[in-house]
This record gives C-alpha cells, sequence and structure tokens, in this order.
C-alpha cells in the first residue's frame, strides 16, 4: 500500500516551511541602516559644501607641511633628542655623573670649545662649575652641521645662558681643525689645542 507525502509519518516531525515575510528586515534595523547612511551623506557633503571650499579632500583634515630644505635645525628638538637623557631637560646635569650646561664655562667659552666637544666627545675627569666629573661623553659627529649649530645656540641661550650663536660654518670648520682627530678630548688636551673656559 502506497503513502500520500504527507502522510509520510516523517513528514510530521518536520517545521512548517519558512514563508518570506512582507518586510524580511525587520524595520528596527532598516531604521537603523537607514540612519548611518544618512549620517554618512550628511557627513561627506556638509564636508564638500562648507566654506573651505574643500572639494574631494572631503575628510582628510592634515595639513599639507611643506618641508623647507633650507629651514633652521629646531635646537630644543635636537637637546631633547640626543642631550637631555644625560644633560636634564633643565640643563642642570646630574651631580656626580653629568655635568650641568647652564651657567657651564665650558658652554659660555669661546665657541670653538663646545663645538669640539661636540664633535668629538669627551672622557676623563673634567671639572665644572668647581666639581669634578669622570664620565664620557658621546661624540656628535652624525649630526648635520646644522643640527650641531642649533643646538649648541640652544644650550648657550637656555636656562639663564646668554652667549653667542653658533652657525653651521661654524661647525663646518670645526669639523676641517681637527678633521684627523679619532679619540675623545680629555680636559687637558681640550685647554691645550683649543683653549681654556
Ligand atoms: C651619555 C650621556 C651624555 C649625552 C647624551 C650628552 N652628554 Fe654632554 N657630557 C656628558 C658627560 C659625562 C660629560 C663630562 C665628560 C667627562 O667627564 O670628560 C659631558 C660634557 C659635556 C660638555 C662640557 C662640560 C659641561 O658641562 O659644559 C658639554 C658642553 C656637553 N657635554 C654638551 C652636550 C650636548 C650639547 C649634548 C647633546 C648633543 C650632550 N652633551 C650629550 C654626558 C653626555
Amino acid at each position: 500500500m502506497s503513502h500520500e507525502p504527507r502522510d509520510n509519518p516523517a513528514q510530521h516531525r518536520e517545521q512548517r516551511e519558512p514563508e518570506e515575510l512582507h518586510t524580511p528586515i525587520g524595520w528596527p534595523l532598516l531604521v537603523v541602516f537607514l540612519g548611518i547612511i544618512a549620517w554618512g551623506a550628511f557627513y561627506y557633503f556638509h564636508d564638500l559644501l562648507s566654506a573651505t571650499g574643500a572639494t574631494s579632500e572631503a575628510g582628510d583634515r592634515r595639513s599639507v607641511v611643506v618641508v623647507d630644505p633650507t629651514a633652521k635645525a629646531d635646537g630644543a628638538a635636537v637637546y631633547a633628542g640626543n642631550c637631555a637623557a644625560c644633560h636634564q631637560a633643565t640643563g642642570m646635569g646630574l651631580p656626580g655623573a653629568f655635568p650641568p650646561l647652564a651657567g657651564s664655562e665650558w658652554v659660555l667659552a669661546s665657541k670653538d670649545i663646545p663645538i669640539q666637544i661636540l664633535l668629538h666627545g669627551m672622557s676623563g675627569p673634567i671639572t665644572v662649575k668647581g666639581s669634578l666629573y669622570a664620565g664620557v661623553m658621546p661624540a656628535f659627529a652624525q649630526l648635520e652641521d646644522a643640527e650641531i649649530a642649533a643646538v649648541l645656540t640652544h644650550v648657550r641661550k637656555s636656562w639663564g645662558n646668554a652667549a653667542a650663536e653658533i652657525t653651521a660654518d661654524d661647525i663646518a670648520s670645526g669639523r676641517k681643525a681637527f678633521a684627523d682627530k679619532s679619540t675623545p678630548w680629555s680636559e687637558a688636551e681640550l685647554k691645550d689645542k683649543v683653549g681654556a673656559p
């Protein structure tokens, strides 16, 4: 004997075949979608039509930085990146470890002295403002002339210091003057060959 399909017992266990409702996406979801689209359109066109006259760059608010190769190096930035770890942001150094630059006779001396210290570094005992230090100061010859000039000018004009500016040309001639030197200065050698503060 044959069964009609609806008499199949397996079919009675099945759920009803789902039917598509009138709005398959619930209306609250639709409202959210439309809201997002409307907001996006507003955001985009509002920017387009704004007073700045911005066109296709709407939304990109970065401003164009024109890098001027003749611009002066920023001495404060060079100091923060290369010197402040030892000599401190205050220029006061750390007692017993790093000598101060604020009020230092070596900084305020004839410009050749601080230039040579930066180009070749220093090691061994040095007296600064009456205190003895015996550490190692790395050379900074890898910096551009303009950067060394800027950082030394910054150091010579900060924290109450008031000494003359140092230019990139000063650094270039400082490099030539001791081009063969490959070891850091000692205090004695610096005083002998460059000058005493
Ligand atoms: C790693 C630590 C360190 C860094 C970084 C450093 N120095 Fe020095 N600096 C020293 C030490 C230590 C001495 C003393 C050297 C000695 O004992 O012979 C010194 C000495 C000096 C002196 C001569 C003494 C004085 O106090 O005036 C000057 C000028 C100077 N540094 C400037 C700078 C500048 C400018 C920078 C950044 C471009 C710099 N130093 C970066 C550790 C450092």
